[in-house]
């Protein structure tokens, strides 16, 4: 591990990082126009508008990122847009469609099967760009254009505060592709303004370290965990159980907390934890439900939610986040999951600096 030693920065999103993720030459927040400069995308208003479509490609953290793109990219660009894992991708012989824009998402820019979606989607003569961290790596040499996220090095073996650059990036691109659609200008500055409050927020989270510590004890002791979220928080429960997998060793799994219902709720006893993901949003008494059916089951819970829910006096243990704009909640939302596993896997003794099955590159299938 490097010279930074502290334990907050040394496990997630660092609000420096996100800082210079949004800096660009001249800036990329463009507040004139309520919109993103992106101009190392390499493509024209009038290319960028002739897309029909977005798919994202990744892998591990950066394929949920990629879930994050999507749904932002539905939501400000009214495209549709999907994300799939890069390492399902390159076996399937996949259509390659001129009116989609393929977006890959990677935090080393050299793993393996992230870099041959690109040489595939080349190949057939797609257009594709980058969201990538280190520059002149191989994807970011064989892309057309990109966002360089500016996180520096990922100095985490597990991709932490780059995620959220990769999120950041993921955002600004649509942003960028609403704005030259139908997303008003009182949204674009809705946008930019709650991207530009995220790195300060990192720091509150940052100040929160001690209480999320005390929860990551109970994680540690769980045998079994469950992540879940709804809709644009799945991806969240997504990256919260790899990092659990990835660095602590503690079987988790995610779930859509839609899906409990359909299966997993079998499993849930005094043994197993749920990470429940709930924002103050449209959903909450839904998720709030679902909680309700998992302690009835005798399950212990996590809830990683906004300061003003109501959580009805249950008794579960709560990590509060603070709120952004509903589309980039789960930007903020992720950070204490990646603080849980982190401080779940010093408690349980496990050597963060060289978890188990990761290399800081995935150059081999
Ligand atoms: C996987 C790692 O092999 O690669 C994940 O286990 C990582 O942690 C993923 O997110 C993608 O890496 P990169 O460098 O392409 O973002």
């Amino acid at each position: 591990m490097g010279a930074d030693r502290s334990p907050a920065l040394h496990a997630q999103g660092d609000p420096r990082a996100a800082r210079k993720g949004c800096r660009g030459d001249p800036g990329r927040l463009d507040d004139r126009f309520a919109t993103a400069r992106l101009n190392g995308l390499n493509l024209s208003p009038r290319e960028l508008r002739a897309f029909r479509r977005v798919k994202f490609l990744g892998c591990g953290s950066a394929f949920y990122v990629g879930q994050i793109g999507a749904q932002l990219v539905e939501d400000l660009a009214r495209m549709p847009a999907d994300a799939e894992a890069a390492s399902e991708f390159r076996y399937r012989n996949p259509l390659i469609e001129p009116d989609t824009l393929y977006v890959v998402v990677s935090q080393s820019g050299e793993t393996a099967d992230t870099a041959f979606a690109v040489a595939e989607i080349t190949r057939k003569g797609g257009t594709v760009v980058g969201v990538v961290n280190a520059v002149g790596s191989t994807i970011a040499r064989e892309v057309q254009g990109g966002i360089y996220i500016h996180a520096g090095p990922e100095i985490a073996v597990a991709s932490t505060k780059a995620l959220t650059n990769m999120a950041m990036a993921v955002a600004m691109l649509a942003l960028h592709l609403g704005r030259l659609r139908d997303l008003s200008v009182a949204d674009g500055q809705r946008i930019l303004k709650a991207l530009k409050r995220i790195p300060d927020q990192i720091q509150q989270i940052l100040e929160a370290d001690e209480s999320i510590k005390l929860v990551a004890k109970s994680l540690a002791q769980a045998s079994n965990a469950f992540y879940i979220g709804r809709v644009r928080q799945y991806p969240v429960a997504r990256e919260g159980a790899q990092k659990l997998k990835e660095i602590s060793y503690v079987h988790a799994e995610a779930y859509p907390t839609s899906e409990l219902k359909h299966g997993p709720l079998a499993l849930i006893d005094d043994q197993l934890l749920t990470v429940a993901i709930v924002p103050d949003d449209d959903l909450t008494e839904r998720n709030i439900a679902a909680v309700q059916q998992v302690q009835a089951r005798g399950g212990r819970v996590v809830v990683i939610t906004h300061p003003n829910v109501d959580l009805q006096g249950m008794d579960v243990e709560r990590i509060d986040v603070p709120k952004s704009e509903p589309e980039l909640d789960p930007i903020l939302l992720i950070i204490p999951t990646q603080l849980l596993a982190y401080h779940a896997a010093l408690t349980l003794g496990h050597d963060i600096d060289k978890p188990r099955n990761l290399a800081k590159s995935v150059t081999v299938e």
